[in-house]
């Protein structure tokens, strides 16, 4: 059996949870679920990211301590995922005993792996990001991404990252599709032959963090402690398990491109390091802004998504979220472009033909699925181009092509609703020919067909209103399999109702 495991990336809790964080778990939580539809076995991961300096600074501003803050806060990234309906089947908190066990195990390993030593770290830290920067990558006093920086000298444990660089290389040589998109491939890629230097591991300057096992006064890094937790979940150490075995070689990390560095070079390296295989694929999604500007804090200008909902409906903003931008790229949020796509995509075009053909039939072709009579050529085509969407779209799938997974069932819809204006339907219901009453059931039949294929497809984006077509139409059999058995003429509609008003 074909098996998947997604991943989100873990959340820092320093501040609530925005726009950007909701984008890569509605994207693992849509691979999820068309992988769990499409028969594969599925573990979908996402949690949050407790430790470090980032989040014990962010306790003392709130006046709490890091255990408080950190419960507090992991609880509203928790509800983040009720809220936008994640599928997810763990949440993990960095600060379980299971994780801090993982960590200290992988410490372990790499150390007895010879792939650890203690020396001085002496270099410029930036807090909000948790990474290490070059001297020559300051900008103006600042990292390269803006954030402030300090100057750090302390005692430190360092892994041999580069020892790594050849075998990484030669890795990624071997494994075309393990970084996607190409673009972010290519990066990695000259990132690593400019030269890797050894990675500083631990820190002694504060101790929210998994101590070093063999030297309680450092506490490990945090990207080293929040790596580990793809693997304690599938519950490393024991990787002799089924689900080490099972999850791990089909392992998909979702990640934005800001945080690519981590799973692309420093992950891998750990991970070969410690005898272990690297992830099988890496997709690094762009950045949204927020009516042309960047997103910060400091602007007040984040997107809540809380607020958001509730303005546009879940559905709608998930189906947005994946429609409006190849996954991969960048791209901006305004509510002109949400409202947009909500009239456009939503309400004219999947609302519209679901709601036109089953109320139709409700009303005037006896609330059932009709009887085909015999096909015509236009209506094979119709039957066919909802047919070729099960290999098109996990082709889509395959390769985290959201947006296109989108529009190829936006196509299909394009086509059901010049299909339902060229058979004319209630045309023919007026006449008194009993051929063209045949003929008018067999267009309803083709059109059901259809919408039936739409909605099967669609709930991996909007389950919800999937859900509520597929209870209009009276279809209990939801998986992708279930599309290969015709549907059935006879089973009564429910009474349809709008699915999605259009916003003024
Ligand atoms: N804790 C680390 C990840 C550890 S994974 C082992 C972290 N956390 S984060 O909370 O700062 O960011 C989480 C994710 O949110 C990142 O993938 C980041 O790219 C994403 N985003 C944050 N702002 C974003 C946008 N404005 N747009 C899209 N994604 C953005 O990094």
């Amino acid at each position: 059996m074909t098996a998947r495991y997604i991943t989100s990336p873990i959340y820092y809790l320093n501040a609530e949870p925005h726009l950007g964080h909701v984008y890569t778990t509605v994207a693992a939580d849509v691979l999820a679920r068309y992988w769990r539809l499409a028969g594969a076995k599925v573990k979908f991961l996402t949690g949050t990211d407790e430790h470090g300096q980032k989040v014990a600074q962010a306790a003392a501003a709130a006046g709490e301590s890091p255990k408080e803050y950190t419960d507090k806060l992991s609880k509203r990234f928790f509800e983040m995922c009720r809220k936008i309906n994640a599928s997810e089947d763990v949440f993990i908190r960095t600060t379980e005993t299971r994780h801090h066990e993982a960590a200290k195990a992988l410490w372990k390993q790499l150390e007895e792996a010879g792939q650890i030593y203690k020396s001085s770290y002496k270099g410029w830290y930036a807090v909000r990001d948790e990474a290490y920067y070059e001297e020559s990558e300051i900008v103006d006093g600042k990292a390269p991404t803006g954030a402030p920086v300090e100057w750090m000298e302390e005692a430190s444990y360092f892994f041999k990252l580069s020892a790594w660089e050849r075998p990484l290389l030669d890795y990624y040589e071997a494994n075309p599709r393990a970084i996607a998109p190409i673009g972010r491939r290519n990066e990695v890629l000259s990132f690593i032959k400019g030269g890797l230097r050894d990675l500083s591991i631990s820190r002694t300057k504060f101790s929210w963090g998994v101590a070093v096992p063999s030297d309680p006064e450092h506490v490990m890094y945090v990207w080293i402690d929040a790596l580990t937790n793809y693997i304690t979940a599938l519950g490393y150490p024991n990787v002799e398990g089924e689900e080490f075995q099972t999850f791990w070689p089909e392992s998909i990390h979702l990640l934005g491109k800001d945080i690519l560095r981590f799973h692309a070079v420093y992950w891998p390296a750990f991970l070969m390091a410690a005898g272990l295989t690297p992830p099988h694929r890496i997709f690094a999604h762009g950045w949204w802004t927020h009516d042309g500007e960047k997103m910060s804090k400091s602007l007040g200008n984040t997107v809540n998504l809380f607020e958001l909902i509730d303005t546009f409906g879940l559905d709608p903003v998930r189906y947005f979220l994946m429609r409006e931008i190849p996954f991969g790229q960048d791209g901006d949020y305004s509510d002109a472009a949400m409202t947009q796509r909500i009239n456009s995509d939503l309400a004219n075009d999947l609302g519209n033909l679901v709601q036109r053909v089953l109320s139709f039939i409700y009303k005037n072709a006896g609330a059932k699925i009709p009887e085909a009579g015999e096909l015509l050529g236009v209506d094979r085509e119709m039957l066919a181009k909802a047919a070729s969407l099960h290999e098109v779209l996990r082709e889509d799938m395959e390769n985290q092509a959201l947006q296109a997974y989108c529009q190829h069932i936006w196509e299909v819809i394009g086509e059901a609703n010049r299909y339902v204006d060229a058979q004319r339907p209630w045309s023919l219901k007026k006449s008194e020919d009993p051929k063209d009453i045949t003929r008018m059931e067999t267009v309803l039949y083709v059109l059901v067909e259809v919408i039936r294929h739409v909605a099967v497809y669609v709930q991996p984006l909007m389950p919800d209103s999937a859900s509520k077509i597929l209870d209009q139409l009276g279809q209990t059999e939801r998986i992708f399999e279930a599309l290969h058995t015709p549907l059935k003429s006879g089973t009564p509609l429910i009474e349809p109702q709008g699915l999605f008003p259009r916003r003024g």
